[in-house]
């Protein structure tokens, strides 16, 4: 059988903001013939992910560059068109690793079958799905928090952030939510947080620390973003506060190459007896369904609310990619094919 292929080959690095330039849409006809226990998939929700952006910086540090004039790599949701594996038959949704491309063969051993009579197919991306998983261990491990501490979060309104936030609250935790724009602050303080505050009102971290001193100070802080609200945060730091480094996206457009320089806070974390971890999603993924225990039936509950940001068009995936060092997603964003 004959299939149309499109894909996304990256090929050049991108200095700052990444973008269509920085990839090439190549189109073919696919003909695949399966060996045993192979099986041909349909993409139907790729992610868009904010590492994609740190796999393309030349000293990340965190490992090999994304290499030139390849497939973008990327987790899908697929369909099942052909299969040759038992486990496995037509129509099936899978959870994938299958990058930027609308059809792939993939070992059945690479893929995993998902239930969309239980969960939405869109929550493999999302809350049960890499960033529910760096939420749920990020916070509930490293975090450790407890009733009553006051927890901020930046990137609040993300896929992780706005995961962390209600997994906090879930705790008996004070959430300090920092989000973007008035909208997702609104969003966030329906959902119950202490207070959400769009850091883009303080026009620096001296203005944001006092703030944020105001309401109490920070017992643990789970970060996403870094940059100026960390420089905030570590000023304002509780005794023995947990600092939970999760991401730092907004040195990602370019910055990781020649990173930002900041104030050298490390004496603060002396004063207040402080501990400061990063958090890795792959260090938790033979726990995932320790996760799913916990989080699936909230999800089913509908306890848990999840958003997500849906681009149509598997033409639009770079511009996806693109959005999210913006401020205009809510929740999980991925394009659905
Ligand atoms: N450690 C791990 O294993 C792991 C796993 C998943 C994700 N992460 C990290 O966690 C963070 C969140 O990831 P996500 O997937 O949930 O994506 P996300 O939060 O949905 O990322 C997009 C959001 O980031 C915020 N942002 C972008 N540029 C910014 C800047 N310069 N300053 C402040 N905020 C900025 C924007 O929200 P605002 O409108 O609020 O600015 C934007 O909507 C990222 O840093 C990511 O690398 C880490």
């Amino acid at each position: 059988m004959n299939y149309p292929l499109q894909q996304w080959i990256y090929i050049k690095r991108p200095q700052g903001r990444v973008g269509k330039q920085h990839y090439k849409l190549v189109e073919s006809e696919f003909s695949p013939v399966l060996s045993a226990n192979e099986v041909l998939v349909e993409a139907k929700y790729i992610s868009v992910d904010p590492y994609m952006r740190i796999q393309q910086a030349e000293k990340n540090n965190w490992e090999q560059p994304h290499p030139l004039n390849t497939l973008q790599g990327a987790a899908t949701v697929s369909e099942v068109l052909e299969s040759n594996h038992s486990d496995f038959v037509v129509g099936d949704y899978v959870l994938g690793y299958t990058g930027w491309q609308t059809h792939a063969k993939v070992h059945g051993s690479d893929i995993e079958k998902l239930d969309p009579k239980k969960h939405d197919i869109t929550t493999a991306l999302g809350v049960l799905g890499m960033p529910g998983r760096t939420a749920w261990f990020g916070l509930m491990e490293v975090g450790k928090p407890r009733a009553g501490d006051i927890v901020v979060v930046s990137g609040a309104a993300g896929a992780v952030g706005s995961l962390v936030t209600q997994f906090a609250i879930r705790n008996g935790c004070k959430v300090i939510a920092l989000a973007g724009s008035k909208e997702k602050c609104e969003w966030l303080t329906s959902l119950g947080v202490y207070q959400a505050l769009n850091y883009k009102d303080y026009s620096d971290a001296a203005s944001l620390a006092i703030q944020l001193e105001k309401l109490g100070g920070v017992d643990v802080y789970f970060d996403n973003v870094g940059g100026m609200i960390t420089d905030a945060v570590l000023s304002v730091l509780n005794l023995r506060a947990r600092v939970v480094i999760c991401g730092q996206i907004s040195q990602y457009d370019g910055g990781l190459d020649s990173p930002e320089l900041a104030p050298r806070f490390l004496h603060q974390m002396l004063y207040k007896r402080a501990s400061i971890q990063g958090v890795l999603a792959r260090d938790y993924t033979h726990r995932m369904d320790e996760m799913i225990k916990h989080v699936g039936p909230w999800v089913e509950a509908g306890e848990i609310e999840f958003k997500t940001s849906i681009v149509q068009g598997f033409e639009q995936l770079p511009d996806a990619l693109a959005s999210l060092f913006g401020s205009n997603n809510m929740g999980k964003a991925m394009v659905k094919i």
